[in-house]
């Protein structure tokens, strides 16, 4: 991959109404993947609870900025986009979130097009010219601020976890995100991302249940990156024990360097630049670039 290919600016957002599926690990990781690769790149924290602004080591912004997301995008404020971003030291930007986002929510029913403003006065001026990607992580429960995430940035990233109720949570997400805007808008799923892995895949097991599941749909399959894919036959040939010694680890892997990265207010790259799971976030980075998982 390089920046030199021509490639088509896009907006990214990660989503999953259900909480702790790693919607922040994903775009923080990914938006560095694609800095990697030399392109231009922008997180926005529109997430009320600012967890990616703090696992990245801006929580004295998230209560303290002078200027956030609101003060942008609200018709009320005056601000650019450029009073609020950070430049980091991790190959992107980051928009971070504020305290006061709860109340950018309930303001934003007063605007005209209340489902517009972060499209607008935020994605628009800045993508293509200042940035070749923008990903916006959102918050886990559908809100005001997701809905303008999702039609700001409408190619998505659906992280999964092998947990009980991840169903449930990709169900809500179609029926109440994905499903209403894709009447109104050109909403893209550009990869499902199955993450915290750690489980055998010959057992009956939740990370089983999570992979098989998605790989046996015809629906589901052609969203699963290369890193998380198992052919539906190989599940056969492991159920007739023909895979002993050989078995395929899909997905991202349950990872302390991740979970300790975040802690140290890091990327995977710069926590730890030898982590073999970076060939994962490199192959996501590609899908966003392409608009599709390869197959
Ligand atoms: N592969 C992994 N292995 C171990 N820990 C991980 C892995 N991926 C993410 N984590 C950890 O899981 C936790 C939840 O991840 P994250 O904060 O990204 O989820 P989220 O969906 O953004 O959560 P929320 O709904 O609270 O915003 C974090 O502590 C993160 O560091
Ligand atoms: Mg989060």
């Amino acid at each position: 991959m390089s920046p030199q290919e021509p490639h088509e600016p896009k907006a990214v957002a990660t989503v999953m109404l259900k909480g702790g599926t790693t919607k922040s690990t994903i775009t923080a990781n990914t938006a560095e993947a694609l800095g990697r690769a030399g392109y231009d790149v922008l997180t926005v924290d529109t997430d009320p609870n600012g967890h990616l602004t703090a696992n990245l080591g801006y929580s004295d912004l998230y209560y303290d900025g002078d200027i956030d997301l609101g003060d942008i995008i609200l018709s009320e404020g005056n601000a650019a986009p450029s009073d609020a971003i950070q430049s980091t030291n991790l190959g992107f930007d980051l928009l971070p979130a504020s305290v006061a986002l709860e109340s950018v929510e309930t303001r934003l029913k007063n605007e005209m097009q209340p489902s517009l403003c972060l499209k607008q006065r935020l994605v628009d001026p800045l993508l293509g010219d200042r940035y070749d990607y923008i990903l916006m992580d959102t918050h886990s429960s559908r809100n005001a601020l997701v809905n303008n995430a999702v039609v700001a940035a409408p190619n998505l990233l659906l992280p999964l976890i092998p947990e009980q109720g991840i169903n449930s949570g990709l169900s809500r997400t179609q029926e109440r995100i994905i499903n209403p805007l894709k009447q109104k808008i050109d909403l893209k799923i550009l990869a499902m991302v199955p993450n915290k892995l750690s489980q055998r895949i010959d057992h009956k097991n939740e990370d089983r249940r999570l992979i098989e599941r998605i790989c046996r749909s015809d629906s589901l399959s052609e969203y699963l990156p290369q890193f998380a894919h198992v052919k539906p036959e190989t599940f056969d040939a492991i159920d007739a024990d023909e895979r002993r010694g050989s078995l395929p680890k899909p997905g991202l892997r349950k990872d302390s360097d991740l979970n300790d990265s975040f802690k140290q207010n890091k990327t995977l790259g710069a926590f730890n630049p030898e982590n073999t799971q970076l060939e994962a976030f490199d192959e996501l980075a590609e899908i966003v670039v392409q608009g599709e998982v390869s197959q």
